[in-house]
């Protein structure tokens, strides 16, 4: 596999953080991790990387807009030059997104446009009865799972599968193709500094 590139990552993470632990485990550069939930998973591996650590859980913020600056302020204090969505719950500001526009990646559980606009893209494949599902990384604009595809996997739905069966197969593809993404994304972008 090709290396890292060194562009440094501000990664957002509300979850497990196995995406982000894939991310420090490969040698990407991570300057930064930012989360709403400081208990959660993620944040337990940037505290043990060493990585910087930023918690901005809502209820210190009158609103998303001010929380969604105070972290556009901070992840650039780190030196963040692209953002990455590693199990991020919480939708992003448009001045977030503007902060960072066409620098934000962010990771979704299905074959985008299906099931997207969830926190249970999983389940509803499941429950839809599909029998190819899959996970997508793609570019963050204002409208939620909707921006530019990079990449994307697929993963066959078997008999039997369960939640956590089908979100493990898909987990080991995410954990493919968001260093991929990311690779690409510095590729194109000659005008983000490396
Ligand atoms: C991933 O499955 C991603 O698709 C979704 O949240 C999950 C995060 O997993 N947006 P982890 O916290 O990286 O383990």
């Amino acid at each position: 596999m090709d290396a890292a590139p060194p562009i440094p990552l501000g990664v957002l993470a509300s979850g497990r953080g196995s995406n982000l632990k894939n991310l420090l485990q490969s040698g990407f550069r991570v300057a930064a991790v930012a989360t709403n939930r400081p208990h959660c998973g993620a944040a337990q591996i940037a505290r043990e990387w060493g990585s910087p650590l930023g918690e901005f859980p809502q209820s210190r913020y009158d609103s998303r807009v001010e929380r969604d600056r105070a972290m556009v302020t901070w992840f650039k204090a780190q030196g963040a030059e692209l953002i990455v969505n590693a199990g991020y719950d919480r939708i992003l500001d448009p001045v977030f997104v503007h902060a960072f526009a066409d620098r934000i990646l962010n990771l979704h559980p299905s074959l985008l446009p299906a099931f997207g606009g969830s926190m249970d893209a999983v389940e509803q494949a499941l429950r839809a009865g599909v029998k190819l599902t899959g996970c997508t990384v793609h570019l963050v604009v204002e409208e939620v799972d909707a921006g530019p595809i990079l990449l994307q996997a697929a993963v066959p739905v078997l008999d039997g599968d369960s939640v956590d069966t089908l979100r493990a197969r898909i987990q080991a593809e995410e954990h493919r193709i968001l260093p991929e993404a990311i690779r690409l994304l510095a590729q194109k972008s000659p005008s983000i500094r490396q």
